[in-house]
């Protein structure tokens, strides 16, 4: 199989561990970049990256790239590629784009350049083109221009890759997959040792967790992927990769993983989803305040949370109480247990009270965030 380069997406401070991931699955040349990371591999390593790695969002492989200074020179420039090597007048395709910093200012226009100069390309050659369907095409492009660099590339991830399907309800202030996946990471959390969120909302945290410990890949039972409507799709490939991954799965958590939250919606909601990811019978979520939290008995492990952090004027004030109070359950029932709060409010991680013995910069979204960690002895 040949060799390709890709470069996969990640939020902003997670790089690191993507990276890792990458050298895990026996990616080469991996260079990690500004959201994102730069690999290669060949077909296989394509569909493995889509099925295993927890903190991407998207796998791209770019099939251009260009000097452009207008809408016109991109539209010449994507007409340089012979579009029959990656589809036919009967596939649908769509182009995404984002542009930075660019003479080219308009992300759509772009994206409707690219559009054209590929189905011109097709009438001109075979009276026929390609249409678009927007919300499931056959092949998505993604277009990314910075300054007056263009890079266009097959998308084969399909939908983001956060999504993995079994959290249908969104609760209040949901963390993303595949953040919450970059987090447990973070921590060094080995399964054979207990993991707790306190905090759990819809219980994202723990299920990733648990999914990590079972060497359940993310991608297992998710619907679709972008790659599967390519001109070189290999199924018996596909799924040879997804069966010899579920053939290495554990059934049994080494070490208890939990869940508790405040509000018997959230616990209920959690309950929901992890069965939904099929670990309904191995988790255990409670609903309970952080007030009368108590790790277990017996070996220590990983706490980790994300409490509120008040993202609206007023509630700064009203959750200081909670952030004290957290300290003060780290230190007075937590020790021997490491303990980390990912948080974007900076005032609200001094409340804790606590000196932090580490801080990761990362970013939730548009909000930059930090993982502190605690070693309560
Ligand atoms: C930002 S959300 C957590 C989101 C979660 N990681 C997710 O992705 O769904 C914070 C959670 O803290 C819970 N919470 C707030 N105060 C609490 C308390 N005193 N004890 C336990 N849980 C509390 C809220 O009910 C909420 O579900």
């Amino acid at each position: 199989m040949d060799t390709e380069h890709y470069f996969v997406t990640c939020a902003k401070g997670v790089e690191p561990v993507l990276a890792d991931e990458l050298r895990g699955i026996g990616a080469g040349d991996i260079k990690p970049g500004r959201g994102g990371v730069r690999f290669s591999g060949d077909l296989a390593l394509l569909y493995k990256a889509n099925l295993w790695l927890r903190t991407a969002i998207r796998v791209l492989r770019p099939i251009l790239e260009a000097t452009v200074t207008s809408p016109d020179e991109l539209y010449d420039a994507v007409r340089t590629l012979d579009w029959s090597r990656y589809m036919t007048p009967d596939h649908t395709l769509a182009v995404d784009s984002n542009v930075r910093d660019s003479g080219i200012t308009h992300s759509k226009y772009a994206a409707l350049r690219v559009k054209d100069a590929i189905c011109d390309q097709f009438v001109d050659r075979v009276g026929r083109r390609p249409s678009v369907n927007v919300d499931e095409p056959m092949v998505g492009l993604n277009l990314h221009i910075y300054r007056d660099q263009a890079v266009l590339s097959l998308e084969s991830s399909g939908e983001s890759l956060h999504k993995r399907g079994y959290r249908p309800i969104l609760t209040k202030a949901p963390l993303n997959e595949s953040l919450a996946a970059a987090l447990i990471l973070m921590t060094g959390w080995k399964p054979e040792t207990p993991f707790i969120d306190p905090l759990c909302g819809s219980g994202v945290l723990p299920i990733e967790a648990a999914w990590m410990a079972l060497r359940r890949p993310p991608g297992l039972t998710r619907k679709r992927f972008g790659f599967q409507g390519w001109m070189d799709y290999d199924v018996q490939l596909w799924t040879a990769l997804r069966d010899e991954a579920r053939r290495g799965m554990g059934r049994t958590l080494p070490a208890p993983v939990l869940g508790s939250d405040l509000r018997g919606d959230a616990v209920a909601f959690a309950i929901d989803n992890a069965r939904a990811a099929g670990i309904g019978r191995l988790l255990r979520f409670d609903k309970r305040d952080v007030r009368d939290f108590r790790p277990p008995e017996g070996p220590p492990g990983v706490i980790l949370c994300n409490p509120p952090y008040g993202e609206r004027i007023g509630e700064e004030k009203d959750l200081v109480p909670l952030y004290k109070l957290l300290g003060e359950v780290f230190a007075e029932r937590c020790a021997g247990w490491t303990a980390f709060v990912f948080t974007g409010n900076p005032t609200l991680a001094d409340a804790i009270g606590l000196r932090p013995a580490a801080q990761i910069p990362l970013f939730n979204g548009k909000i930059a965030c930090r993982l502190l960690r605690f070693e309560p002895e």
